[in-house]
């Protein structure tokens, strides 16, 4: 069985200062979620902070982003092994925002994905294609090229993937259950043949694109969601701890 998983992606908000009695409340209100993974995923110059605050707690802390360079001259960026150093235990790598604005290609994301493994962070590899893409019904050849380029040489028993539809990014506009449930299998289908049938079983695949408590029942119900990567719900303590909760 694959263990569900719940990640907080708060993008680039909640100030520093913000942010303790925020973890704090959740680190109480869900302190008895044992049979799920929780992460919250929060920007850079909070992750000491929440890491210190989920000390002891069953929420673990992951980063953004990351930069595939081990260490050197690349002013503004941060390293995987920093990142492990402070105690995050996962990254977001890929992100649509990412391959959007700041132009991260395949290839990019695939270093970055050996990076963070190579480090022992666990990458959550997200991919996802865009409005045009569907309406011109190429969705799986969009997925199937972002999967084969953005794994290559990766181990797969050390990640987890997002499917996430840009069109239903921030937009309210979630995919139905059914139409996620087919791309997570076809996503599933396609690691298979990528790799075998025991690795594509084993990986868990999240949903991301407004997700919400309204939906996240429906979503968590479909066999081949695993879990949710949330961005915008996540910013309020009542719409994640009842995401956390799905039933
Ligand atoms: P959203 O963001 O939940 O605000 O749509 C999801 C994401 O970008 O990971």
């Amino acid at each position: 069985m694959r263990r569900p998983i719940i990640a907080g992606n708060w993008k680039m908000n909640k100030l520093p200062s913000e942010t303790r009695g925020f973890v704090e409340s959740l680190v109480k209100l869900l302190s008895d979620a044992h049979d799920r993974d929780i992460l919250l995923m929060p920007p850079f110059v909070s992750l000491s902070l929440v890491v210190d605050a989920c000390q002891g707690s069953n929420i673990k802390v992951g980063a953004q982003n990351i930069y595939f360079e081990k260490e050197g001259a690349w002013t503004g960026e941060v390293s995987a092994d920093m990142l492990k150093n402070i105690g995050a235990e996962y990254s977001i790598i890929g992100h649509s925002e990412r391959r959007q604005y700041f132009k991260e290609t395949d290839e990019m994301i695939n270093k970055k994905l050996k990076r963070a493994v190579s480090v022992g962070l666990t990458p959550i590899f997200c991919l996802g294609e865009r409005e045009v893409e569907r309406k011109k019904g190429i969705e799986r050849d969009v997925v199937y090229q972002q999967l084969t380029r953005g794994l290559l040489g990766v181990e797969l028993e050390k990640i987890v993937i997002a499917y996430e539809p840009v069109w239903a990014i921030g937009t309210g506009k979630t995919a139905t259950p059914q139409d996620a449930e087919e791309m997570h299998l076809f996503i599933r289908e396609s690691l298979q043949k990528i790799y075998n049938k025991e690795l594509a079983e084993s990986v868990r695949i999240q949903y991301g694109g407004s997700v919400k408590p309204d939906n996240i029942d429906s979503l968590m119900a479909q066999p081949d969601i695993d879990g949710a990567l949330v961005g915008g719900a996540s910013l309020n303590i009542d719409s994640f701890v009842r995401i956390v909760r799905f039933k």
